[in-house]
């Protein structure tokens, strides 16, 4: 008891004596020097947003997350349970369930499910149940020249979505009436967030490419 007690008095006393030591000092010479090392090992957007000008649909990269709202009802489409179900247009907010996220030009959903055209019904609505994304699950989003936050959703049966409701989201409008409020499928797209780092830089470019991309990018820093 009095041997700890005194080990932990004496600790005490080295350590205000290493505090007095150091509180004293006022050398401006004195410099802590360190190593940044961002965008060397790791690729970050950020550091280096040139590594991604060449990928042809930069917009979209993989990762980028998307909400959409109706300009007819005013709502925003979301995948209903966060995925397994159907899209309705039906939110007046947007978070997880309405936000979509881009992989490969395909538009997946907070239950990390596809969305597609459902080919068990009428082969025009739009649902998120698929596990493995394949060729019905391919959208193009079209952007308006004029507002390029003014989109419409291609749908891989070659029609556009329109939400004809607030709870009835489907693949089959020919898309062509003008950019207005009045047409069902037109949405005002938001981009909420965006990934940039190496996945990116390799599906982006392509595995011949990419390497290329950043050996180029890296090589300033030797
Ligand atoms: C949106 O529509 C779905 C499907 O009809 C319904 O289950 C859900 O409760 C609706 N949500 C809102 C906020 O109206």
């Amino acid at each position: 008891m009095l041997v700890s007690s005194t080990m932990h008095l004496l600790s005490m006393c080295v350590l205000s004596l290493v505090l007095s030591c150091c509180q004293g000092r006022e050398d401006p010479n004195f410099r802590i020097r360190a190593v940044n090392l961002g965008g060397w090992l790791v690729t970050e957007g950020w550091i280096k947003p040139s590594l991604f000008d060449g990928i042809v649909n930069k917009d979209f990269l993989d990762g980028t997350a998307l909400q959409f709202k109706s300009v007819t009802t005013g709502k925003y489409l979301s995948a209903e349970q966060g995925g397994g179900s159907i899209i309705v247009a039906n939110r007046t907010t947007a978070s997880g369930w309405e936000t979509f996220r881009v992989m490969e030009a395909i538009l997946w959903v907070f239950g990390k499910q596809f969305i597609g055209v459902d080919t068990d019904g009428n082969g025009i609505g739009i649902v998120a149940i698929s596990k493995a994304p394949g060729h019905s699950e391919t959208f193009e989003i079209l952007r308006n020249s004029d507002d390029k936050n003014r989109v419409r959703i291609k749908a891989p049966n070659g029609y556009y979505l329109q939400a004809k409701t607030e709870e009835v989201v489907t693949a089959d409008s020919q898309g062509n009436k003008g950019w207005g409020d009045d047409d069902p499928s037109v949405f005002v797209m938001k981009m909420t967030g965006r990934l940039e780092g190496e996945f990116q830089v390799t599906n982006g470019y392509g595995p011949e490419n990419a390497p290329q991309v950043m050996r180029v990018c890296a090589a300033p820093l030797r």
